[in-house]
């Protein structure tokens, strides 16, 4: 069995981080995505990996390399249009041939191992296997309508949902899809859905399953989800301890975990937590305190004297000042700036 990995989408929701990385490197509880896809697959035996990129992705080979890092072997395949993860699979059919494959949406992190979809695909013989999974927002996804323990119809982001489950973004598929790929149509959003060949291999009588898991599961598609996918993945890594990494001093820091502070930084009178999580060279200095944040590598913050929350500071970028407000929320892309300077108060 082979493994794919899609990572060419333009990742729009996540601007402006996605200008400057593809979504899939943005890291969660400091590590990409895309390492948690590898690893996933890795986990229930897959060894070769095709992995989708658009050819400007040119930060995703050198990070992924091989794949001997992880023990398995990757091949690049390049998407130039973004249209849409059926065509994405079409374009790697020369790479996955005619093995039965395992198909990861590069910018989705499950708790839940694949176990559960592999089950499935071996026990009942099947054609076919999506993931699902209860959702609070039906209508953002790929809805499934089963039936008397059968997946009886899928559909793209339906106005009147059927159910609430959806297809995540783990699926089983073997050779027919490529046939049924083939007589897609592009939808209203002019891509060719994934979707809409599983309806058809319902429709040409194939026997597609389904497994639902019910441990976490985010697409880190917006910043909000960004941010709740870090707070999960630091929960379950760290619990409420916070972890430090090597040459980064912390001095005279009230720490609340989950944290996690990389390499090289330096911290000092600040408080932190729960939910922050730090990368590689970042400097912060007087921070009254930060929560439920991410800091990308080398961003700086010194003399904040509000409570930062909900906020992401991109790489290298820059937040000084002081305020009267209690708190404040920061989305700073990379290597920008911000400097609010102290209000004088006049005398009466
Ligand atoms: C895609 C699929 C959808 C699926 C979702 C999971 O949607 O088209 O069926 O439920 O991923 O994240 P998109 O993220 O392209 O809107």
């Amino acid at each position: 069995m082979k493994g794919l990995i899609l990572c060419a989408g333009r990742g729009t929701r996540l601007h402006p981080f996605s200008y400057s990385q593809p979504k899939t490197l943005l890291p969660v509880a400091n590590h990409p995505v895309l390492h948690y896809c590898i690893r996933k697959l890795r986990e229930v035996g897959v060894h070769d990996i095709g992995i989708v990129i658009h050819p400007s992705q040119v930060q995703i080979p050198p990070l992924v390399g091989d794949g001997s890092q992880f023990g398995a072997a990757i091949t690049f395949i390049e998407q130039e249009e973004p249209l849409g993860i059926a065509h994405a699979v079409q374009l790697a059919q020369p790479f996955l041939q005619d093995e039965p494959f395992i198909l990861l949406l590069g910018d989705n992190l499950l708790m839940d191992s694949l176990h559960g979809l592999k089950r499935a695909f071996s026990e009942e013989n099947s054609d076919g296997v999506v993931m699902l999974s209860e959702v609070e927002r039906p209508q953002d996804y790929g809805i499934a309508e089963v039936q008397e323990g059968r997946l009886v119809s899928v559909e793209e982001k339906p106005r009147q949902p059927k159910s609430n489950l959806a297809v995540i973004g783990a699926y089983l598929f073997t050779k027919p899809i490529f046939e049924s790929i083939a007589t897609l149509q592009p939808s209203s959003r002019g891509e060719y859905e994934i979707t809409d060949a599983i309806q058809s291999l319902i429709n040409r009588g194939f026997h597609v399953d389904y497994a639902v898991t019910s441990g976490k599961y985010s697409d880190v598609g917006t910043i909000d989800r960004w941010l709740e996918a870090n707070r999960w993945m630091l929960t379950r890594d760290l619990g409420v301890t916070h972890q430090v990494g090597d040459e980064t001093s912390v001095v005279n820091c009230d720490i609340v975990g989950p944290v996690l502070i990389g390499k090289g930084c330096k911290i000092e009178n600040c408080r932190l937590g729960p939910y922050v999580s730090i990368q590689d060279g970042v400097h912060l200095k007087n921070c009254t305190h930060i929560e439920n944040s991410i800091l990308l590598e080398n961003s700086l913050l010194q003399d904040v004297t509000w409570k930062v929350t909900d906020s992401v500071f991109g790489r290298s970028s820059h937040l000084e000042g002081h305020s009267t407000d209690n708190s404040g929320v920061f989305i700073l892309s990379d290597k920008s700036s911000i400097r609010i300077p102290a209000v004088k108060r006049e005398e009466p």
